[in-house]
C-alpha cells in the first residue's frame, strides 16, 4: 500500500459513515503507537506534521519517519498530511517533500497569529488548491478561528493560533460563509471553529452546548452535506492520565477536553477528520513519569519509551474504535496521485455546493 491522498480516504469515510483520527507526529514512538494500533484494528491512518514538529524533528526526519511506517506496515493506507500551513509556499515545499495532503490555514495571516479577512483566506487557499490539485494532493482549508467560547480567548499552541480576544462570530464558523468558501476555493476538507482549541486547557468544566457548539456542526453539515468537515483541538484530555501526571510530580491543574461521545456525534454529522495531539502527549508524559518513579534505577530510555508507546497505543486503539475507523483499512485500494490529478482535471471532485 502506497501513501494515499486525504481526499481518497475521506471520500471512503463519508461513503461508509466513519471518522478518522489525524494524529500529530514528532518522533518514532508516536509513529509506532499509531501504526501498531492501526494494524491491530485494521484502521487507515492520517499522520500530520505541524510547524512545531518540523522545527523539532526537521522535515527530512518527519518525512522518513512516515515513509518508514509505510514500509513497515505496507498493508495500512497512510495519509501524510501537513498541519497548519501558513502560506501557499509552505504547502508547496511540503508537496515537494512528498506529503499527500496539506492544510492551508488562511484563517490567520502568514505570521500564524493575526486573524485574516475572508477575502485573504479565499485568495491564499485558492492558490494552494490550484497548485496542490495539479499534483494530485488534497487541501484542507479553515474558516473561523480556534478559541474558547468560555473566555473568548484565541488558542495558541505549537506556534500557531490567533492572539488575544476574539468576538463570538470569529469563534464560530458561519454555515453560509462556509458554503461560499468551499465553492470559491474547491478545498477537499474544511476545518471549522466550534469552540475547540489546541492544547490541554480547552474547558474549565466538562463542556456543554454553550461552550462546545456541536449544534453548529449540524448546521454546517446541513448546508454543505458533501463537504468533509474537520475538527481541530479534539483531544479528550483523559482524566486518568491527568491524575497520573499530577500523582507523579506534574502540575497540570483542572481541565477538560472534548468528550469522545461528542466527537462521535460530530462524525454522525459530517466530521471526517479529527485532529488529536494532546492526548498522546499526556499519555506518554504520564507513562514516563510513572515508569521512572516506579523504576528509579532504570537509565535505559528504551524502557520508559516502551511504556510511553503502549500508553499512546491504547488511546489510538480506543479512538479508532470509537470513531468507526476500525475495520476499514483492508477495504481501501490506493489511488495514486497521478490518477487523482486526472480526477481533479475532469471536474469529478469539484465541490457539490449550491
Ligand atoms: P489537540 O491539542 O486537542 O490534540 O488538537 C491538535 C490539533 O488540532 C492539531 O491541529
Amino acid at each position: 500500500m502506497a501513501l494515499i491522498s486525504l481526499r481518497q480516504l475521506l471520500d471512503h469515510a463519508a461513503e461508509n459513515d466513519y471518522g478518522v483520527p489525524a494524529y500529530n507526529v514528532n518522533n518514532m514512538e508516536q509513529m509506532h503507537s499509531i501504526m501498531e494500533a492501526a494494524d491491530q484494528t485494521d484502521s487507515p491512518v492520517i499522520v500530520q506534521a505541524s510547524a512545531g514538529a518540523r522545527s523539532y524533528a526537521g522535515a527530512p526526519f518527519l518525512r522518513h519517519l512516515i515513509l518508514a511506517a509505510v514500509e513497515q506496515w505496507p498493508h495500512i493506507p497512510v495519509v501524510m498530511h501537513q498541519d497548519h500551513g501558513t502560506s501557499p509556499g509552505v504547502c508547496q515545499r511540503s508537496i515537494q517533500l512528498g506529503f499527500t495532503s496539506v492544510m492551508m490555514d488562511g484563517s490567520l495571516k502568514e505570521d500564524g497569529k493575526t486573524p485574516a479577512s475572508y477575502e485573504y483566506n479565499v485568495d491564499v487557499t485558492k492558490r494552494a488548491v490550484e497548485m496542490a490539485h495539479s499534483c494530485g494532493v488534497s487541501v484542507e482549508g479553515e474558516l473561523g478561528c480556534l478559541g474558547s467560547l468560555e473566555t473568548g480567548m484565541a488558542g495558541e499552541e505549537d506556534g500557531i493560533g490567533a492572539e488575544g480576544t476574539l468576538d463570538h462570530s470569529q469563534l464560530l464558523t458561519d454555515p453560509e460563509e462556509a458554503a461560499q468558501f468551499v465553492k470559491e476555493t474547491r478545498v477537499d476538507a474544511l476545518a471549522i471553529a466550534i469552540g475547540t482549541s489546541h492544547g490541554a486547557y480547552k474547558f474549565t468544566r466538562p463542556p456543554t452546548g454553550d461552550i462546545l457548539a456541536i449544534e453548529r456542526i449540524k448546521e454546517i453539515h446541513a448546508r454543505i452535506p458533501n463537504t468533509h468537515l474537520v475538527m481541530h483541538g479534539s483531544s479528550s484530555v483523559p482524566q486518568d492520565w491527568l491524575a497520573i501526571i499530577n500523582e507523579y510530580g506534574g502540575d497540570m491543574g483542572e481541565t477538560y477536553g472534548v468528550p469522545v461521545e461528542e466527537i462521535a456525534e460530530g462524525i454522525r454529522n459530517g466530521v471526517r477528520k479529527v485532529n488529536i495531539d494532546t492526548d498522546l502527549r499526556m499519555a506518554s508524559t504520564g507513562a514516563i513519569r510513572k515508569h521512572l518513579a516506579d523504576n528509579p534505577k532504570n537509565f535505559d530510555p528504551r524502557k520508559y519509551l516502551t511504556a510511553a508507546t503502549k500508553a499512546m497505543k491504547d488511546i489510538c486503539k480506543a479512538r479508532y474504535e470509537a470513531f468507526g475507523t476500525a475495520g476499514h483499512a483492508s477495504q481501501i485500494r490506493a489511488i495514486d496521485l497521478e490518477a487523482m490529478v486526472t480526477r481533479y482535471d475532469s471536474g469529478e471532485l469539484d465541490p457539490k455546493v449550491n
